[in-house]
């Protein structure tokens, strides 16, 4: 692909994301849904939003009307993240309580010891580092949750680039049409990439066994592929927290002081409520799942306007992340933001996860792997800014582009001892 081609597709995904931030900022008073106009070769196609969280709660309870839809990303075969019904119930049971146990809190030690390891370890990191650093050790807990030790991570790490960069145009020619000669391409690249995972799944012995498990679990099922459903657990479970924790440097460095408290806090206590605090309000104003996408299994009124069946929707977690109703001064960024230090934010209004039986499958893991990466970025660094604002690369997941990453200085060295 040029660079122009990959330019323009980043510009269309990143104006997505921008009109949800817009749509946002007129919030709809009531329950109705919005839309963003989507501009197409063929014409302007209108797309609905639920940017409300009373409308968004209800799409969650009932996920056999609200299906999941993810167009081409299909391309890279079915897994429990975009699978429905019975295939979903059978794909989520292989995985499911593993992500859970990981997440457990007598766990927490490994993944302490992986974010430690992996940005401890850097006497001389460059901010552009970090990206590699947090990619790291999330794939680090990410194989321990599910009971395996990679031999070659840098070998996976090459393939998650591919996935990454592949899931980028499969994400972009969902809303924009492609000729068939692109689309032969694309389905060709996901044949290779998917025979790539295949192959690393065989060399790596971890991995070996857990396709056998997955394969064992699902022999009744013909069309079960184990690489597709390592495929997006990988990268489902990967991008987002690596996204997160790529925000939280940016806000660490564009906020010193509330950086400064967070730091001394950590000294006497390993999760402090400010960490926490300081975690979800970014979760909150960068949500790394900027939006998910519906398909109506049936025709369904919302806020007195009907949604017919076959109907794609945009489902705006910034809208509800945003809305003034349930928030004070939505659209700040407040590092110790009350809501979130009183805990009286209403759980409909904060859903960086989402929520009801299609809510992440790693949210406990991913909220122990936020706070251990924080910590450890912040007893190793100090972090400061030479930018205003960071700017948007989005993908399948949303994350600060890599220019606008913080400067990043050993704290040995810019002369500040830790206790602990
Ligand atoms: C900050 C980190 C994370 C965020 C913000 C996040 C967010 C989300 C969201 C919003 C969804 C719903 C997508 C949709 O409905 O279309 C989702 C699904 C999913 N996530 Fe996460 N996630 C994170 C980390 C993780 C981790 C660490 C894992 C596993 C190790 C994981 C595994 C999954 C899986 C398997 C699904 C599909 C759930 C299903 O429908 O069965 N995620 N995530």
């Amino acid at each position: 692909m040029s660079q122009t081609n990959n330019d323009n597709t980043r510009a269309f995904l990143r104006n997505l994301i921008q009109s949800l931030y817009r749509l946002a900022e007129q919030p709809q008073s009531h329950d109705k849904p919005g839309s963003i106009r989507l501009k197409l070769a063929g014409g302007v196609s209108e797309l609905p939003v639920i940017g409300h969280p009373e409308p968004i709660a209800q799409i969650a309870r009932q996920p056999e009307i609200f299906i999941k839809n993810y167009n081409n990303i299909n391309m890279l075969g079915i897994s429990r993240f975009n699978a429905n019904g019975e295939q979903w119930r059978l794909r989520s049971a292989l995985t499911q309580k593993q992500y859970m146990d990981a997440g457990r809190s007598d766990r927490l030690q490994h993944i302490r010891q992986q974010y430690e390891a992996a940005l401890g370890s850097c006497a001389n990191a460059a901010s552009g580092r970090l990206p590699y650093l947090f990619l790291n050790a999330s794939i680090g807990v990410f194989h321990e949750a599910l009971g395996a030790t990679l031999n070659e991570p840098d070998r996976l790490i090459i393939l998650f680039d591919r996935i990454r960069n592949l899931l980028l145009r499969l994400q972009f020619y969902s809303w924009i049409p492609m000729q068939s000669g692109v689309q032969a391409a694309l389905h060709s690249e996901a044949e290779d990439l998917l025979e790539a995972i295949d192959g690393y799944m065989l060399d790596e012995p971890g991995l070996q066994r857990l396709r056998q498990q997955f394969n064992d679990e699902m022999q009744a099922q013909p069309s079960f592929r184990a690489n597709e459903e390592y495929l997006m657990n990988l990268f489902a479970g990967i991008e987002t927290t690596v996204s997160t924790l790529l925000w939280i440097t940016c806000q660490l460095a564009a906020y010193p002081e509330a950086q400064a408290n967070i730091r001394e806090a950590l000294k006497n206590d390993p999760t402090p409520a400010i960490l926490d605090g300081f975690i979800s309000e970014t979760l909150r104003f960068y949500p790394p799942v900027p939006f998910v996408v519906r398909e109506l299994a049936r025709d369904f009124n919302v806020g007195g306007v009907t949604l017919r069946s076959g109907q794609i929707i945009l489902v705006s977690i910034i809208g509800a992340h945003r809305h003034p109703d349930y928030w004070s001064r939505p659209c700040q960024f407040d590092p110790h933001r009350s809501e979130f230090m009183h805990n009286s934010y209403d759980k409909n209004a904060f859903i960086p996860f989402f929520q009801g039986s299609r809510m992440c499958g790693g949210a406990r893991l991913a909220r122990q792997e936020l706070r251990e990466g924080t910590r450890a970025l912040l007893l190793n660094y100090t972090i400061s800014n030479n930018h205003d604002h960071a700017d948007i690369d989005y993908g399948l997941a949303m994350r600060p582009v890599d220019s606008a990453l913080p400067e990043i200085r050993n704290l040995e060295r810019s002369g500040i001892q830790l206790s602990n």
